[in-house]
């Protein structure tokens, strides 16, 4: 099979399609055909070496995919040849390949109403927004919640959840994403270039940072007492939390195949969107991420595999 490996880490230039033989789905694996493979931060985090994989070398790029099933390992119950599914992989995998071996418990049903691009683009950004906001945070209905990064991968999806989940929705991004942040659901979008966010939303329960730095560091003040902020970047200060009585997490997104099928269901009900912004071809790899890296990529990027 054709997969993107790198063999060192570095830039753009170091992704390269190869051929390597098919893997092989333990008992509880099913190999699926891969139709589209979506492109995230962590890709082109990971292909820089700011991840300790080293002894992973080579190794295939790429979180997560929508395919078809072509084989069941030996326990697989759950789906059957021929069965489209979506899934989060775990870091020992790549998505970036036209066939991988993922664990069944892992993949849902391909949600009905999207092609497989648009389904690529839905597992790790969506099921961080999901763990996010109601694992970390629990956010509940009547809450007031402030997204930072409001229209990337994961934060388009956050906006809708929180907005599907009875939420009021204040956001930051950039001036040319503020209308399609609003036609997600956010209440109030704000240009975090031209505008202090500070000036225009307080007294938040939930503060979610797909940002970090000094946007995190910020949001303290307009955080309620009791409120919460979680981070997919970095740990909130214990100090600052402290102060207000207030608390902070930081969390890594797992593969959970339950919470993509509830995420599938919200999907085919018609109450979220999947943006994607740009659809490139596997061989094209290295330019998607060279998109995504340099900034300014509304919703997400999607490789076209077969
Ligand atoms: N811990 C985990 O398991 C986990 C899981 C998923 C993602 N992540 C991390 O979470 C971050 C977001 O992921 P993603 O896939 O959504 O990335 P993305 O698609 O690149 O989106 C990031 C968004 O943030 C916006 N942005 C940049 N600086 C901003 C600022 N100061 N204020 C407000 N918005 C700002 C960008 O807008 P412009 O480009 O227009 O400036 C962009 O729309 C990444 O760093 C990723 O690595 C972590």
């Amino acid at each position: 099979m054709q997969s993107v490996r790198i063999h060192a880490f570095g830039g753009p230039e170091v992704l390269r399609l190869e051929t390597e033989p098919t893997p092989e789905p333990e008992p509880e694996e099913i190999l699926v055909r891969v139709h589209a493979a979506s492109v995230n931060p962590v890709d082109y985090k990971i292909r820089n070496g700011g991840y300790d994989a080293q002894d992973r070398l080579p190794l295939t790029l790429g979180r997560d995919f929508s395919g078809v099933v072509e084989r069941c390992g030996a326990k697989v119950d759950a789906f059957k040849p021929g069965d489209a599914v979506y899934a989060l992989l775990t870091p020992d995998r790549g998505g970036y390949a036209e066939f991988v071996a993922v664990k069944a418990r892992d993949c849902a049903a391909k949600p009905k109403s999207l092609d497989h691009v648009h389904a690529a683009a839905v597992p790790l950004a969506a099921l961080t927004a999901w763990q996010g906001i109601f694992d970390n945070a629990s956010l509940s209905a009547g809450q007031r919640i402030l997204i930072h990064g409001a229209a990337g991968g994961v934060g388009h999806f956050a906006v809708q959840f929180a907005k599907a989940n009875g939420a009021t929705v204040y956001a930051t991004c950039s001036g040319s994403d503020i209308d399609f942040v609003r036609s997600l659901g956010a209440e109030v979008a704000i240009d975090y270039k031209n505008q202090r966010f500070e000036d225009k939303v307080r007294d938040v329960d939930v503060v979610y940072d797909l940002v970090a730095g000094d946007t995190q560091e910020r949001s303290w003040s307009v955080l309620k007492e009791g409120g919460i902020i979680v981070s997919t970047l970095q740990q909130p200060s214990k100090e600052k939390a402290a102060e207000r009585n207030a608390r902070g997490a930081h969390y890594m997104t797992k593969p959970n195949g339950g919470q993509l099928a509830e995420i599938g269901q919200l999907i085919d009900a018609g109450a979220v969107r999947v943006e994607v912004g740009k659809v490139f071809p596997l061989r094209q790899a290295a330019d998607a991420e060279r998109a995504l890296e340099e900034g300014h990529v509304r919703g997400k990027l999607v490789l076209k595999v077969a």
